[in-house]
């Protein structure tokens, strides 16, 4: 996730450009710049939010009728003024700002380093603006012609907007898998990641497609496929309003967030898996693959929804590796002088990088000679930072206060480094490793699919109109989800809600059962299915209102339940990233229909950086 905006035309590009970026600063904020152009080319950058960069600008000669502009969501190389964008070529005559991931910029790289190139940053989109420029000379053809030949080489997600200072006016943008709008003026245009910043200037946009390129003038758009063969621009009008375009059309970043999930985990997966290789590649396993596979024990430690994909990976690792897990609340395994011991390994989970009990969690492990491994979701973050070794979670910037996109990119991570670990240590057969494999290939999709009925959890959520309180159950894998939807629920509609193991029922919490109460089971088909129903059963004769999550073709579950949610079917160890899907959204149709504001939700802030 990144923002992106562009600008030729008659007008000052820079105020059009950095209002933009304010517009487009949702998606990413680690650092921003803009390259303009006027009797040369001037490229300013700088780690921070936008308001930094135009406080730095302040007095900077910033004349100029054509300009690109980049807010960043670093995904290779730490927020930093060096790997800002936009980036400048080795002839420094081209800037190239990027939204993506170049999935084969290593392989790029390490062969332009063998011609003599040296990069001043940790960016693939350094390497691509390289390769670009290195196509140009050697082939000598037009930078059009090396965008071309560039990108069918490239593997992975891009949006990218170059400019020449030997062609002041013209601005090069091509794009697959990151989105571009192009807003067409009166002898102008616009370019953006969204329409949000285009729609003052104009309603007429080109939503540009995959593997189109555009040759951007004051009083020309030329849309080209990479086959050099003209493409006609579909001319749309923009009808919505400009607040709802920052959500991209949602209501809420949180459920515009909830609807990411197909793509951020598809992201999460991009570059790693290939089930029908039977590979995972993460350098950050492979490169500690001894301390993972013979550690004694592993020590999840996080907070809140973050603490909750740990219990799932305590699942995960001990069926598929046999390796001893134990759970930690980061703000208890801080103070309560724990015993670290020599082989223990701390997975560190973390959205923002920046919860304070974790950080300081993880330094005093540290000092006590921990490994720790960090699944963190914001790159070059403090958790990530004080990792010895890691894997993102490449879930882009999550603005709703309450947690889902992470989530389910934790999830996805650490089913990764679970098989990884797995298969080292040989603790499952090859046959239950590429199923798993094609298991968590299979994910988006069935996400999309769950999506697709999100509808029908806006009606459950009336059966909570009237709810004081709530139970979520689950058993094995689904236990943690279970506690997941009580957080959920908690959070947004604050309802009070308690997750449980649905055995543990019987132990107390069964005399909250009344005709009032509604009790949600997390119900899908596994190895505990028998038990859950029962569980169901002990619910229903005490009349409680019980919803149930389970599998599609799950005949019993329905006699027993006042509403069910279907999902499609799945291996128990993948269940989790599905199952807590319909729990997200009815979060936040309850927090909806009670009309509170679900993406700031009282008391609390994104990210907890005080004790
Ligand atoms: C989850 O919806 C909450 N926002 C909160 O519990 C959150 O998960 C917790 O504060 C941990 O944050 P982190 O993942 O950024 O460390
Ligand atoms: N992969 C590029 C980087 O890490 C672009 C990230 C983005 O989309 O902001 O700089």
């Amino acid at each position: 996730m990144c923002g992106i905006v562009g600008y030729t035309g008659p007008r000052e590009a820079y105020p059009i450009v950095l209002k933009g970026l304010k517009r487009l600063e949702y998606r990413g904020y680690d650092s921003s710049g803009v390259a303009l152009l006027n009797a040369g080319l001037k490229v300013y950058k700088k780690k921070g939010k936008v308001a930094d960069l135009e406080e730095h600008l302040i007095g900077k000669d910033l004349h100029s009728n054509t300009g690109i502009g980049h807010t960043r969501w670093a995904t290779h190389g730490e927020p930093s003024d060096r790997n800002a964008h936009p980036h400048i070529s080795p002839t420094g005559k081209l800037a190239m700002i990027h939204n993506g991931i170049i999935e084969n910029y290593a392989l790029i790289k390490k062969e332009l380093i063998s011609k003599g190139y040296s990069f001043s940053s940790d960016t693939d989109t350094e390497v691509l603006l390289f390769f670009i420029e290195d196509i140009q000379i050697n082939n000598h053809c037009s930078l059009e012609e090396a965008v071309r030949i560039a990108l069918k080489r490239v593997v992975g997600a891009y949006c990218i907007l170059l400019i020449d200072q030997n062609d002041p006016e013209t601005i090069i943008a091509a794009r697959k898998g990151s989105p571009l709008v192009i807003g067409i003026g009166k002898g102008e245009h616009f370019l953006a990641s969204d329409a949000s910043p285009i729609i003052e200037y104009t309603k007429e946009v080109v939503y540009v497609n995959d593997y189109e390129l555009a040759i951007v003038r004051p009083d020309e758009l030329i849309l080209k496929n990479l086959g050099n063969e003209k493409v006609t621009p579909y001319i749309t009008k923009l009808d919505m309003e400009l607040a709802a375009i920052e959500k991209g059309g949602y209501d809420h970043f949180m459920i515009k967030e909830i609807h990411e999930q197909p793509s951020t985990i598809q992201d999460c997966l991009r570059g790693r898996i290939d089930a029908q290789a039977g590979t995972i590649t993460m350098a950050g396993v492979e490169q500690n693959i001894d301390k993972l596979t013979n550690a004694k024990r592993i020590i999840m430690v996080a907070c809140g929804t973050s603490w909750h994909a740990g219990l799932v990976a305590e699942y995960i690792i001990e069926e598929l590796c046999r390796i001893p897990v134990e759970v930690e609340y980061a703000s208890e395994f801080r103070y309560r002088n724990p015993i670290i011991q020599e082989g223990d390994v701390i997975i560190a989970i973390s959205q923002s990088g920046e919860t304070a009990d974790t950080i300081v969690a993880l330094e005093n492990a540290k000092e006590k000679g921990a490994f720790i491994f960090g699944v963190v979701n914001a790159v070059g973050s403090s958790i990530a930072r004080l990792s010895h070794a890691g894997a993102y979670t490449h879930a882009g910037p999550e603005i709703g206060v309450a947690s889902t996109k992470a989530f389910t990119g934790q999830l996805t991570v650490l089913t990764m480094v679970a098989l990884k670990i797995a298969k080292a240590k040989e603790t499952i057969t090859n046959e239950k490793y590429l199923t798993l494999l094609q298991e968590l290939e299979a994910v988006p999709e069935k996400v999309a699919v769950i999506l697709q009925q999100a509808e029908q959890i806006k009606s459950i959520a009336t059966l909570f109109d009237k709810a004081g309180d709530a139970l979520f159950l689950g058993r094995g894998y689904n236990f943690p989800v279970a506690l997941e939807g009580a957080l959920k629920l908690k959070e947004i509609s604050y309802i009070h809600a308690e997750g449980y193991p649905a055995a543990e029922m019987k132990h107390g919490p069964i005399a909250l059962v009344t005709e009032t109460l509604p009790v949600v089971f997390i119900a899908t088909k596994d190895s505990y299915h028998e038990k859950i129903v029962s569980n169901m059963q002990e619910i229903k004769a005490r009349k409680g209102i019980v919803i149930s999550i389970i599998t599609e073709g799950d005949a019993i579950s329905p006699t027993l339940s006042n509403a069910t949610f279907s999902i499609p079917a799945a291996d128990e160890i993948i269940a989790p990233m599905l199952s807590v899907i319909p729990l997200q959204l009815l979060s936040y149709y309850v927090g909806i229909a009670k009309g509170f504001d679900v993406d700031k939700p009282r008391n609390l802030a994104k990210s907890v950086t005080v004790e």
